[in-house]
């Protein structure tokens, strides 16, 4: 099946399992913000990973449906904590309605989540729940490590990819991971592709914190500069503190600690990226991310074809704009 495939059909499950219901100020944000869109990156993973493996995706619905209810539940919360004001080219939920609702809305959808396991056996109930418990809190985690670096001026990249491989990488291993298990492969193949996933995964986050600065607000769908307003330290702060000379480091750190206009702000501190070559930088480090992902597929035991499939998935992502 070709991704767009694995995205439709998924999307047919999602429409037919998540329906408004009363009371309609708890439910229509969860509609919302289910109905306008984004990737289906998790899901297609999750579906597509199952089928790789030889198993029935079919069986995989109900995970992915957890794994892409949850992300948007986390995407909801993460919306309120980073004062985003537009998510997928739209209003953001608690810009929509307010944070009061995106808070309680968020707490069903991750209810919801959990939910969807509950078709599953016994036995595979207890395997999925595992991991899913596990990627759920160190999502918690990761997201706490990202409010704490705001406020501090001394985060290294290693802090960072610590705090990026938990945010954002462990879901989309996960996703991979349960897929891998509905098709009831070994515990070693399990980890293969998990390892595979948080490669992946932090190539993902790395190309997300350099759209966030240098991509395209209609083709991204978020605010561009979000991170630079929140004083975020991503890859391309990091860096640019890292490689640039001693003054354009110190104008760099004082403007993430100073309180001038938001749009001055933006263009200053993306004037030193750019005078600095960060967007190079951080495409170099989403290509060795991406040879590393790809350096864990030998350690998988599916055919060529299969493997090159999760490659051309890989290299798909390196490229996108959305
Ligand atoms: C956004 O995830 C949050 C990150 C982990 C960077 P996606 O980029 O997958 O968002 P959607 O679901 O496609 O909108
Ligand atoms: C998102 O990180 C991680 C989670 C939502 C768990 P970001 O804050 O960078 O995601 P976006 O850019 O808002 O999508
Ligand atoms: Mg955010
Ligand atoms: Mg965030
Ligand atoms: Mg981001």
């Amino acid at each position: 099946m070709t991704l767009e495939g694995y995205k439709e059909a998924f999307l047919e499950y999602l429409n037919e399992k998540v329906v408004l219901k009363q009371p309609k100020n708890l439910y229509e944000p969860i509609i919302y913000i289910l109905g306008i869109g984004g990737k289906r990156l998790r899901p297609v993973l999750t579906l597509m990973i199952c089928d790789l493996f030889g198993g029935d995706s079919k069986k995989s619905f109900d995970a992915a449906l957890a794994v892409e209810v949850f992300h948007n539940f986390t995407l909801v919360h993460d919306d309120i904590m980073d004062s985003a004001p537009i998510r997928r080219g739209k209003e953001t939920v608690h810009k929509k309605w307010d944070e009061n609702t995106g808070i309680l809305s968020g707490d069903a959808m991750m209810i919801i989540a959990y939910q969807c396991f509950e078709s599953y056996d016994v036995h595979l109930y207890k395997k999925l729940l595992k991991v899913f418990n596990k990627t759920a809190l160190e999502v918690c985690e990761g997201q706490q490590l990202d409010v704490d670096f705001e406020s501090r001026n001394d985060v290294s990249i290693d802090e960072y990819l610590t705090m990026i491989t938990n945010k954002t990488s462990v879901l989309i291993a996960a996703a991979m991971q349960m897929g891998a298990i509905i098709s009831n492969v070994d515990d070693e193949q399990a980890e293969a592709i998990y390892n595979f996933g948080l490669n992946l995964g932090i190539a993902f986050q790395l190309q997300d914190d350099y759209l966030d600065t240098f991509g395209n607000a209609e083709t991204f769908g978020k605010q561009i500069g979000g991170d630079i307003l929140e004083n975020k330290k991503t890859y391309l702060y990091l860096k640019a503190l890292q490689v640039s000379s001693e003054s354009d480091a110190k104008n760099l750190v004082e403007l993430y600690n100073s309180n001038i206009t938001n749009a001055e702000k933006v263009k200053h501190v993306t004037q030193i990226f750019e005078n600095n070559n960060i967007g190079g930088l951080t495409k170099q480090a989403i290509q060795n991310y991406t040879d590393k992902a790809f350096k864990d597929l030998e350690k998988l035991k599916i055919s060529d074809k299969n493997k090159n499939i999760l490659k051309e998935f890989g290299l798909g992502l390196m490229k996108r704009s959305i």
